[in-house]
């Protein structure tokens, strides 16, 4: 068992982790939808279980929320726990016309406001994106499991949820963004960095353009769908 300032790991985590950034969602899967579970951490309220699901051995842990938080826990699975497939499953605000409450977004790619990305000194812009292999078996199980309402394209990470620029979420919609979470592009970019696969699911929680929002039990259903993608990435 291994101990980082973040991860002070009490039972194994496994090859494959799903993500969401609230601990308690991460106790809801893991009672819900995982077999045996077992807790590996408990450090800061960041909890994490192991168990299996399909018959495979499969993690989850809250990150928290925003980039850095992302990075820390992203950075010590891959590079401390041996971590190869980590799915980040939560929420965000879609800001395109033909999206709607409840539908689910998986990223491409991971535009950004924040300035994560400067620690790696490149001579350019790097663009963060999902892994391939991920995203296709994705779509592939919703094609599966029947599900109609499945948006793929480029997301933002956003550092600023409550945003000053009154102005960003329509320039954004006009380079075609579908919708705004505030994770994605640390473990986009952690993933490239450190040589794992990363996919963001996303189920839109509320519309920046309508200003439309779910219920709390509302959202527990269409999470489900989410989430029963994700159990098949392991
Ligand atoms: N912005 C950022 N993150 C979010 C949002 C949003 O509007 N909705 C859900 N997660």
């Amino acid at each position: 068992m291994k101990n980082t300032p973040h991860i002070n790991q009490t039972a194994e985590i496994a090859e494959t982790i799903l993500l969401p950034g609230d601990p308690l969602r991460a106790k809801f899967i893991a009672e819900n939808f995982f077999e045996n579970p077992a807790q590996f951490n408990a450090v800061r309220g960041a909890l994490g279980f192991t168990g299996t699901a399909n018959g495979k051995k499969i993690s989850v842990l809250g990150t928290g929320m925003g980039v850095p938080s992302m990075g820390i826990y992203s950075y010590e699975l891959i590079n401390i726990f041996g971590v190869k497939n980590l799915i980040r499953i939560g929420s965000c605000g879609a800001i395109q016309e033909n999206i709607n409450l409840y539908d689910i977004i998986l990223g491409i790619g991971s535009s950004t406001t924040s300035n994560f990305g400067s620690q790696f000194c490149l001579p350019g812009v790097f663009c963060p994106t999902a892994s391939w292999s991920l995203l296709e078996k994705a779509k592939k199980s919703a094609d599966t499991l029947g599900m109609k309402n499945i948006h793929i394209g480029n997301i933002l990470c956003d550092d600023a949820f409550y945003s000053d620029d009154s102005e960003s979420v329509n320039k954004w919609k006009k380079m075609g963004i579908l919708g705004i979470e505030m994770e994605s592009a640390a473990l986009y970019m952690n993933a490239a960095r450190y040589k794992a696969n990363a996919l963001c699911i996303l189920t839109v929680s509320d519309h920046l353009l309508t200003k439309e929002a779910t219920t709390a039990k509302d959202r527990e259903i269409s999470f489900t769908n989410m989430i029963n993608i994700a159990l098949t990435l392991a």
